[in-house]
């Protein structure tokens, strides 16, 4: 593995499962010292665990909590070079406008965009200091493009995410601070495998649309991210990155 990110810190947010555990791997085998911040102490002690690193228990939602999360990956190793700020829900309730309530509404705002906003809030101030960083901010494909299959607040959260990475990566450029959106488009955890094992309608409703045939693997997200945490994307800033296997450039895909 080639060692891009070898002596720099990278702190990982939902980095006990899916996207955020295959981030933590690919940025350790580059070189990487990680901490893994997750709400779940035993999915999040036992990535930090496999990656060498240090585990923070933290929820994302909590101002104080994430304040406390860049103060001690900073105490622990010096400095802070990436963060990937990528914990997010996706819950059952968070359906159709006419069906969600305003606490699921709130919910998934404060998990997938209030979260972003403390988490970048609190890491840009350790990379002025540094002189330089990289944030990834995780949004989604359908922060660009619209679903028949509504998750309201999911979709309008990503959006918000979208937005904020941008105006961020404008705002601190000079000062060598770069923020990326990462889109994914649909990714093979076992949660989708799982609803889609039960529906395989619900399965190929989807598919249709992606070009590729397939969902993403977590690690071919992970490379994405590595890339953008690294000085190999060194010219891109308030980026919309999208690793989507080509939904957002299709029209009529192959049979
Ligand atoms: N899986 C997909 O198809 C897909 C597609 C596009 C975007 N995304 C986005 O990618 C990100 C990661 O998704 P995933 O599929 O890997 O999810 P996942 O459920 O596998 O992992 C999310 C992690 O975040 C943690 N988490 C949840 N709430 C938290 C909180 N309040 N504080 C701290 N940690 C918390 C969970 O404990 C979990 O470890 C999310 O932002 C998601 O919206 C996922």
């Amino acid at each position: 593995m080639v060692q891009r990110l070898e002596g720099r810190v990278a702190v990982v947010t939902g980095g006990g499962s899916g996207i955020g555990l295959a981030t933590a791997r690919r940025f350790a085998s580059e070189g990487a010292k990680v901490v893994v911040a997750d709400l779940d102490p035993a999915t999040g002690k036992a990535a930090a665990d496999e990656v060498g690193g240090l585990f923070v228990q933290v929820d994302v939602t909590d101002e104080e909590q994430v304040k406390a999360l860049f103060q001690t990956t900073v105490d622990t190793y010096g400095k802070l070079d990436i963060a990937f700020n990528n914990a997010g829900i996706s819950p059952p309730d968070d359906d159709s406008i006419l069906t969600t309530g305003i606490e699921a509404w709130e919910r998934v705002q404060k998990v997938n965009l209030t979260s972003v906003y403390l988490c970048c809030k609190y890491a840009i101030p350790h990379m002025q200091a540094n002189g330089k960083g990289s944030i990834i901010n995780t949004a989604s494909f359908v922060a660009t493009m619209g679903a028949a299959t509504s998750q309201i607040s999911y979709t309008a959260s990503k959006g918000g995410v979208l937005a904020m990475s941008r105006e961020l990566g404008v705002q601190f450029a000079r000062e060598g601070i770069r923020v990326n959106a990462l889109s994914p488009g649909p990714v093979n955890t076992p949660l989708l495998r799982e609803l889609f094992a039960k529906d395989p309608e619900r399965a190929a409703r989807r598919l249709v649309h992606v070009p590729l045939g397939r969902f993403a693997e977590p690690e071919e997200i992970a490379a994405a991210v590595a890339f953008l945490a690294s000085d190999d994307s060194s010219f891109m800033t308030a980026s919309n990155f999208l690793v989507d296997g080509g939904i957002a450039g299709a029209y009529v895909t192959p049979l």
